[in-house]
């Protein structure tokens, strides 16, 4: 299987701290792939670099095989690269649908500042991004909450609203950080049901996640990090009985038996 991503040699200092060290790693297309580790093993700076929030000190991001350099959060947006954040970055005064046109606005401006904008065209485009708003809602179970304020909304659909958010953008890889953070059983559920269907639909998909009945069961792959190294890779089951991982971060809890 063809990677979507390749991350190599990838290393971010903060001040004195090796926040990432030379880290590598393939994802694969159509794949859900995991990162996991200990709280600072550096995951979020991971995305961040991927996303080109922050520049690494050193390496190689190869998206869709390009190298992606220097390029600007949104650039690497318009490249097919979405994400959510591990904090909630939502509109508290809009309403849902503000929220998801917002999102889509932003994403259309930056082709639309060649284009001569007349009256009927941006009439027509808002009815576009009113639309394809609409359709992400009913995607991820919240059209009925389309002109519910977000201030009002309980976490869960707060969490969910932001995956909608970011397939605005029709991301090919999905970076998806600490999405289950907070949920509730039966919202986590939905969460899985929700990841599913993006994998379905052959988004690529990339999480950071600490719940591990999570990350156990929807993971192809997972990588796991510790001060800023990768220190295994492999299947979850590989994952939850690799002695290295158990002692950095997993404890015994979740070694398989006879495995
Ligand atoms: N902008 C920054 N400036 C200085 N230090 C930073 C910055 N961003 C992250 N760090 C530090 O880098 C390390 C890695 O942080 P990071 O947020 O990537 O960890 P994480 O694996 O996502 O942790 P968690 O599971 O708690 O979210 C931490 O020690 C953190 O304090
Ligand atoms: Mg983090």
């Amino acid at each position: 299987m063809e990677d979507i991503l390749r991350v190599e040699n990838l290393s971010k200092q903060f001040g004195g701290l090796k926040a990432v060290d030379q880290f590598s790693m393939n994802v694969q297309r159509n794949a859900i792939h995991a990162l996991i580790g200990p709280n600072g093993a550096g995951k979020t700076t991971i995305t961040n670099l991927i996303c080109g929030e922050i520049q690494q000190d050193s390496g190689e991001i190869l998206f869709q095989g390009e190298s992606l350099g220097t390029l600007k959060v949104f650039e690497r947006a318009r490249k097919g690269i979405g994400r959510t954040y591990q904090n909630i970055r939502l509109f508290d005064t809009l309403t849902v649908l503000e929220n998801m046109t917002v999102a889509a606005k932003v994403e259309h401006s930056y082709g639309m500042l060649r284009t001569i904008f007349s009256y009927k065209s941006s009439q027509m485009e808002k009815k576009e991004r009113r639309d394809k708003a609409m359709d992400i809602l009913k995607y991820i179970g919240l059209e009925h909450l389309a002109n519910e304020h977000v201030r009002g909304l309980p976490y869960g659909n707060r969490k969910i609203l932001e995956i909608g958010r970011a397939l605005v953008t029709e991301p090919s890889l999905l970076l998806l950080d600490e999405p289950a953070a907070g949920l509730n059983p039966s919202e986590r559920r939905r969460l899985m049901d929700i990841i599913y269907k993006i994998h379905e639909d052959q988004i690529s998909v990339f999480m950071i996640e600490h719940n591990m009945d999570v990350i156990m069961t929807i993971s192809d792959r997972i990588t796991v990090l510790n001060f800023g190294k990768k220190i295994a890779e492999g299947t979850p089951k590989e994952i939850q009985n690799n002695e290295e991982v158990i002692t950095a971060y997993l404890g015994n809890r979740f070694k398989k038996q006879g495995a």
